[in-house]
């Protein structure tokens, strides 16, 4: 590669981030506080409506817009707005601040359920998210008292931070995944294929099976078969070593459930559905093929 790509802002910053993930001196405090957070939300309605499950998405990606789209609009009418644009730029910083906390807390929610690297890059986006809310804040206030070029350079330095805080952020869901469907990129037959032999299949005990190269789960309750992508959807758990309830399996990484029928998530902190397959048995076989609108299907080839 040329030395000045190497050498570029982009790959210095990866790199930067790259160190951060695999810097363990973090964990002591990323482990406290990622952990705290997920003590304070708990387990179940509160965390699962702040992850985004009733939405069908993760929600924090959705309010970062709010805050950070409010604070960059103020600051442009400070800099280029017409005379008499400051106490519009002035409530912008206030509205800014206040769609802060709801985002805040739905990172609080993604942040709980991550892990190792994840966790770390989490703790440096929590610190530079804090840094921008706590220079907006002091921008805010400086405007109130009526100094307005301070208020005006607290917002652009809250500025600088934020843009920093997108990219950590980005480096979590874009290089990480963190909040990304982990089944996006594992392709499903399109055709019939055999993935077992029925009688293998022990009753309420899910199987995994390996077809074209991608892990499935395949559940046999009483006579009825269900086949799913094996790889959870909120943060890449094995399903077939998870439990089967009733009508639902649960992964036993962080307790979601989703609907054997459907893939639907039953309980969060998913908010992704599970992709599903259509089964049928042939001569004791069991054969399996994407089920037609099942979630996030890839398609690698036209259906016959
Ligand atoms: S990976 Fe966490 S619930 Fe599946």
């Amino acid at each position: 590669m040329p030395a000045e790509l190497n050498a570029s802002p982009g790959n210095r910053l990866h790199r930067l981030l790259k160190r951060v993930e695999h810097e363990p001196a973090l964990d002591p405090l990323a482990e406290r506080l990622a952990g705290a957070a997920g003590a304070t939300l708990g387990e179940g309605g509160v965390r699962n409506f702040l992850s985004g499950t009733w939405l069908g998405h993760a929600l924090h990606p959705v309010l970062t817009d709010f805050a950070d789209g409010a604070w960059m609009a103020g600051s442009f009418l400070d800099l280029f707005g017409p005379r008499g644009a400051a106490p519009a730029a002035q409530r912008l910083v206030g509205f800014g601040l206040l769609a802060a906390v709801p985002t805040g807390l739905t990172g609080m929610a993604e942040w709980a359920g991550t892990d190792d690297n994840e966790r770390r890059v989490g703790l440096l986006h929590a610190g530079t998210s804090t840094a921008a809310f706590g220079l907006y804040a002091c921008s805010y206030l400086a405007r109130r008292r009526g100094k307005r070029l301070e208020g005006v350079l607290l917002g652009l330095a809250g500025g600088v931070v934020a843009f920093m805080d997108g990219y950590v952020g980005g480096h979590l869901s874009l290089v990480l995944g963190v909040g990304v469907g982990q089944t996006a990129f594992s392709p499903r037959p399109q055709d019939w294929t055999p993935a077992a032999e029925l009688e293998d299949l022990v009753d309420g005990r899910p199987a995994k099976a390996l077809v074209n190269g991608t892990e499935i789960v395949l559940v046999r309750t009483g006579d009825r078969l269900f086949a799913l992508a094996n790889r959870c959807t909120y943060r890449g758990g094995e399903l077939h070593t998870g439990e089967v309830r009733g009508e639902a399996i649960v992964c036993p990484r962080h307790g979601c459930a989703f609907g054997l029928e459907d893939g639907a998530v039953l309980s969060g902190p998913a908010s992704i559905p599970q992709p599903c397959l259509e089964v049928r048995t042939r001569q004791g076989r069991v054969e399996v093929r994407d089920k037609a609108g099942s979630p996030q299907t890839p398609r690698s080839g036209p259906r016959p």
